[in-house]
């Protein structure tokens, strides 16, 4: 524990150093950043083009003290995980060095920055879902070499962040809101999400999110919202007194996405269709606004660049085995809004109610266990988790081997077991750093100032491209 500790201060001391000593020099990544496959392992050459699928390793422990739980999981990882991204085609981030000329022509390419960025709610706890689906993912993008095209290693800037302003948009408790936001952000500690490598931030403490959710909101038709499903879905339990926000809601995320330039958005399937929304505004928003003489002009009397203020994202989808299912019907997704707990396995359920869960969980009345049935969608989503809770890489026929031929009532007590051992060290590394609020506030205060250092900064652009009137002592940006 001592040690942990330790560790933790330290980091946040070289965090703190790192960004001031600036925000440009230690978190760049270039253009190679490849987002698909794993396939491939530490110091090995990717050879990627901008919009090709290709591979990415993983290699920096899983959490900072694992390392060698992490080599096993690496391999695991190298051999299951399947992603998938759609293409983009980014321009250029405000602040980065000169990137016009075409790449091939040079001996040393100049870098070009890769963002990488995504949040969870905080409502409630987390679950298997959000910890298999999404925040395990975002540690290995942090962790993970990326390499441009010279076999250079390239460092990756990475964003991650509490989504509180979204997790108003259903109706919540103010008295549990704090709380939620701080377990949400220990949890990411926790999960190896590591302050000298990834900004840690909460929303609401960075005003831009709603200042510019408010500016796209004004440019978004309403039509391109109302064809969003999630909204759709939880309209349709909200009747009569669905909030402005939960339609919105979409364009909040666009933000968020859009004030870091972020170039890579790690997401559940569940929100594809909001990264293609972000992607029309971004396209939208620069064709309206960041062409010709007159926007020129503009940027050059407030002395902002005048390239297109944003960046298409991709969205770096997980597919396989990251579909977490309800423990109580096996084809709907574990989630938060399920009123019945017995249908999740929260991160810090303890052993007993985790075992209780899965000695209660659906299952069927087909004897032995099978993937991917369709007419057993329970028996898929135990064996998902089963494998994905694994401390070393397995693939499927050895799974199958050790528990293919069990029924029900053997299997349960191994697959708890299994989940157990997964989250105890995450668990007992959340206490720690939900026990000491100073530092997780330190933690999450460093965060901020670097992400509103970057988000103040696009705003600016933002406005300079919209027209408004920019009062006079505002900061130019970094001259280019
Ligand atoms: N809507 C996302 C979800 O429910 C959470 C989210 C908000 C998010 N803003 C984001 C994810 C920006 C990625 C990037 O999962």
């Amino acid at each position: 524990m001592t040690i942990r500790l330790n560790y933790s201060i330290t980091a946040m001391i070289v965090f703190a150093v790192a960004v001031a000593s600036g925000r440009n020099n230690c978190f760049r990544a270039v253009s190679a950043f490849t987002p698909t496959l794993t396939t491939t392992v530490r110091n090995q050459h990717h050879h990627s083009t901008r919009t090709s699928v290709a591979t990415t390793s993983i290699v920096a422990p899983l959490n900072w003290n694992h390392h060698q739980h992490h080599q096993q999981r690496q391999q695991q990882q190298q051999q299951t995980r399947q992603m998938s991204t759609t293409t983009s085609t980014s321009t250029e981030e405000t602040t980065s060095s000169p990137d016009d000329e075409p790449q091939e022509k040079k001996k040393k390419k100049p870098i070009r920055p890769e963002r990488v960025l995504s949040g969870v709610q905080p409502t409630g706890s987390l679950h298997l879902g959000n910890y298999l689906g999404a925040i395990r993912q975002w540690v290995d993008f942090q962790n993970e070499d990326q390499f441009n095209d010279d076999g250079d290693v390239v460092p990756v800037e990475n964003f991650f962040c509490v989504v509180d302003l979204h997790a108003i948009t259903m109706p919540h408790d103010p008295k549990d809101l704090q709380e939620s936001t701080l377990s949400s952000a220990a949890l990411y500690l926790a999960a190896g999400i590591d302050p000298t490598k990834s900004k840690i931030f909460v929303q609401s403490h960075v005003p831009a999110h709603s200042e510019l959710a408010w500016l796209l909101n004004c440019i978004t038709p309403m039509g391109w919202l109302e064809r969003m499903i999630q909204f759709k879905e939880k309209a349709k339990k909200q009747g009569e007194s669905v909030g402005v926000g939960l339609f919105s809601y979409p364009i909040l995320m666009a933000a968020d996405i859009m004030l870091y330039q972020s170039t890579k958005v790690p997401v559940g399937e569940d929100q594809r269709q909001h990264l293609e929304l972000t992607r029309d505004i971004v396209r939208r928003f620069n064709d309206l606004f960041c062409k010709g003489n007159q926007y020129k002009k503009r940027c050059k009397a407030a002395g902002v660049p005048s390239r297109p203020v944003f960046v298409e994202p991709d969205a770096i989808i997980l597919k396989e085995g990251a579909r977490v299912m309800s423990l109580t019907d096996g084809s709907s997704k574990m989630s938060k809004s399920d009123p019945s707990d017995a249908s999740r396995i929260n991160v810090l359920d303890d052993p007993k109610t985790i075992r209780d869960k899965i000695k209660r969980c659906k299952t069927d009345a087909i004897p032995g266990i099978e993937w991917d049935n369709p007419d057993r969608p329970e028996a898929t989503n135990l064996l998902n988790i089963y494998s994905a809770v694994q401390p070393t890489k397995r693939t499927k026929e050895d799974i199958l081997n050790e528990v293919g031929e069990m029924t029900w009532g053997e299997f349960k007590p191994v697959i708890a077991d299994a989940i157990v051992n997964h989250l105890q060290p995450i668990q007992d590394r959340y206490y720690e750093v939900r026990n000491d609020p100073d530092a997780l506030n330190e933690i999450l205060k460093q965060g901020a100032d670097a992400a509103n250092e970057v988000a103040e900064r696009t705003l600016l652009n933002t406005k300079v491209a919209m027209g408004f009137n920019i009062p006079p002592p505002a900061q130019p940006p970094a001259s280019k």
